[in-house]
């Protein structure tokens, strides 16, 4: 089982690994084909937001955006009826806005203490984000007994760590 950032999808969409551990964030806009989602583990919540500086004008008519998120912030200013270009980032987002390469950005807030150190603020919520467990749907079918075997246990685990919490 792998647990990484962006690759996790990719190896267990063409069956490198059976089953692996990504977050919803990466899961939609890498696109899962392939792969059945089974669990939401409800770790590493945090929220995936517009942001812009503090004294910027609420956004509206055209909007350049700065994210590694292409496809979710295109689909997001659409469905707004709102007019975006997006500027592909594969980090550092939030200096997009300080040196005026966007008007916003999309990106994951947690703490909001990376906006906060860089005078920007939380917007818009777009999707609450938690890490999810995958699974490749062929060895859904192959593997079936080894893999609800393991996703039962995921899921038990789950409950204890509700239950202790309440
Ligand atoms: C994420 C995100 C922000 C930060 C937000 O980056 O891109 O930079 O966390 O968290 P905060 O609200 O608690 O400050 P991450 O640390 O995951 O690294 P990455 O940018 O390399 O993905």
């Amino acid at each position: 089982m792998y647990q990484s950032h962006v690759i996790v999808p990719t190896f267990v969409e063409y069956g490198a690994a059976d089953m692996g551990i990504a977050g919803k964030d990466v899961l939609i806009e890498h696109g899962a084909e392939n792969i059945y989602e089974p669990l939401d583990l409800n770790i590493a919540r945090c929220k995936l937001m517009t942001a812009a500086h503090k004294d910027a004008p609420q956004i509206s008519g055209r909007v350049r955006v700065a994210t590694k998120y292409v496809k979710i912030a295109q689909s997001y200013f659409a469905s707004l009826g709102i007019q975006a270009e997006i500027i592909k980032l594969y980090g550092s987002m939030e200096l997009a806005p300080l040196v005026g390469l966007a008007d916003c950005i999309v990106d994951l807030v947690d703490t909001g203490n990376t906006l906060r150190a860089n005078n920007l603020e939380p917007r818009e919520l777009i999707m609450n984000i938690s890490s999810r467990l995958v699974v490749n749907k062929a060895a859904m079918k192959m593997k079936n007994a080894k893999i609800a075997a393991l996703l039962s246990q995921f899921e038990q685990a789950l409950t204890n760590n509700f239950n202790s919490e309440k």
